[in-house]
């Protein structure tokens, strides 16, 4: 498993700050998808006793009845993630991926549950498919949690730390309350208003299942504030941050807002805010999940500037070892000097005589203790000798150049 934390890079300090928002922005993926699934299968469980049968099918396979939303909304989420949190607490002795590794089974074990009871229906597979993502979903906040508990990093040791602690537990239910109203929004949104999967059923059913997303839609949004405020009362100092309540402030105008129309629709029998509903709840989700990654942030400003500073040191040794490697790959030949010499330099120059410029007999001494001078001189010539005029740049590559002069070095000390 330490091989997993040495397969993730350190982040840079320029993409540490875009980290976090991709983060939260995986986050509000996997989170509302696990929390509507959890809760719909929670639903479709409990409700159907008295009502159509039809209504737990629809409940279960609210969010689908096939292998892709899980993979979409949760595997691959979920995996890009402990990358990315990876990267974050890089060097950390906070093992974030490595903890996140361990919940994927648990997850992947769920969600193949939950699939299996959305096609056969069977209440056994939903009930433990159900027990194990809330099980998982505890975990994860614990994870998630944890990275806005630095002072409690060094004592971690189980895979699973602080799991009943009083953060987790006001988490876990801002997740389930939030996931409740977000629910109940896409029961209103896709039973009843999103043509393609409306619902055709006995009327009293249907009503009854309508005011049963509004009321939940309702029921979540009123208790959600109150989970936040406790929230900001319980958080540890060092993650308080202004950006932090004002996130926390904006989601319970938000909350208020989708209540109203929640209660509207509830009074007015009718589902004509449903897509307003749905997508504040989700609006909600990137806010909570934003949040997370927020205080997480405010909580690690020293270990984001360390794992900033150690990349720019790693950095800079990559670069000093390619500049190494580039300059042991380049060849110094002289006959290859010879070569370039007879096919570019004759033109203008003898060792002898004057031709276009100064016979190299002339010039070449001054340069005798001075090779990179003379390198430097015919990769870029610069205006010399008046008598003369300016010599061209012939466009060599370093290899040709420094082959060049050595060359002419030595063979200008050989006819002396
Ligand atoms: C198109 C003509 C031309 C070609 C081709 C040419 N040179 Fe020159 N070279 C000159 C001229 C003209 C000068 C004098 C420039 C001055 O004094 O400003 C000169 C000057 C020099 C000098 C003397 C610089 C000094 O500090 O006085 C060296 C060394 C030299 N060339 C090397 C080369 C080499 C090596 C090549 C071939 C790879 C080459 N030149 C190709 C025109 C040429």
């Amino acid at each position: 498993m330490g091989t997993l934390d040495a397969l993730i890079p350190p982040p840079t300090m320029h993409h540490l700050p875009v980290l976090g928002g991709l983060a939260a922005f995986l986050l509000l993926f996997f989170l509302s998808y696990a929390g509507m699934l959890l809760v719909s299968t929670a639903a479709s469980l409990l409700v159907p006793k008295g009502g159509d049968p039809w209504m737990g099918g629809a409940l279960a396979r609210l969010t689908g009845s096939t292998w892709v939303p899980p993979v979409v909304f949760g595997i691959l989420p979920f995996l890009t993630l402990a990358f990315l949190m990876g990267q974050v607490f890089h060097g950390e002795v906070f093992p974030v991926a490595r903890m996140l590794f361990l919940l994927l089974p648990a997850f992947l074990l769920a969600f193949g549950l939950l699939l299996a009871y959305q096609r056969g229906l069977d209440p056994r597979l939903g009930g433990a498919g159900a027990a194990v993502l809330l099980l998982s979903l505890a975990g994860l906040t614990s994870v998630l949690d944890l990275g806005f508990l630095p002072e409690h990093w060094g004592f971690v040791e189980t895979p699973l730390p602080h799991l009943f602690s009083v953060s987790v537990a006001v988490h876990l239910a801002a997740l389930l309350l939030l996931s409740v109203l977000a629910t109940g929004g896409a029961v209103l949104y896709f039973y009843f208003r999103w043509s393609e999967r409306k619902l055709e059923g006995e009327e009293r059913s249907l009503i009854f299942l309508r005011n049963l997303g509004a009321g939940m839609a309702l029921g979540g949004g009123l208790l959600l504030p109150l989970v936040l405020v406790w929230d900001l009362y319980t958080l540890p100092f060092q993650a308080l941050s202004d950006r932090g309540f004002a996130l926390a402030a904006a989601m319970v105008v938000l909350l208020m807002l989708s209540s109203l129309l929640a209660f509207t629709m509830l009074k007015n029998a009718h589902a004509r805010f449903a897509a307003c509903v749905f997508g504040s709840a989700l609006v909600l989700f990137g806010l909570q999940a934003f949040r997370t990654v927020d205080l997480q942030a405010a909580a690690n400003r020293e270990h984001a500037i360390l794992a900033a500073m150690e990349s720019a040191a790693l950095r800079a040794e990559e670069t000093a070892r390619r500049e190494d490697l580039m300059a042991a790959s380049i060849v110094v030949d002289v006959a290859l000097g010879e070569q370039i010499f007879n096919e570019r330099c004759t033109a203008c120059h003898q060792f002898d005589r004057k031709v276009v410029g100064p016979p190299y007999n002339q010039v070449l001494p001054k340069y005798r203790d001075r090779l990179g001078d003379l390198e430097a001189f015919i990769r870029k010539p610069v205006k010399v000798d008046p008598a003369y005029p300016a010599m061209p740049a012939l466009g060599l590559s370093l290899g040709e150049v420094k082959s060049v002069a050595k060359y002419l070095m030595e063979h200008g000390e050989a006819q002396r």
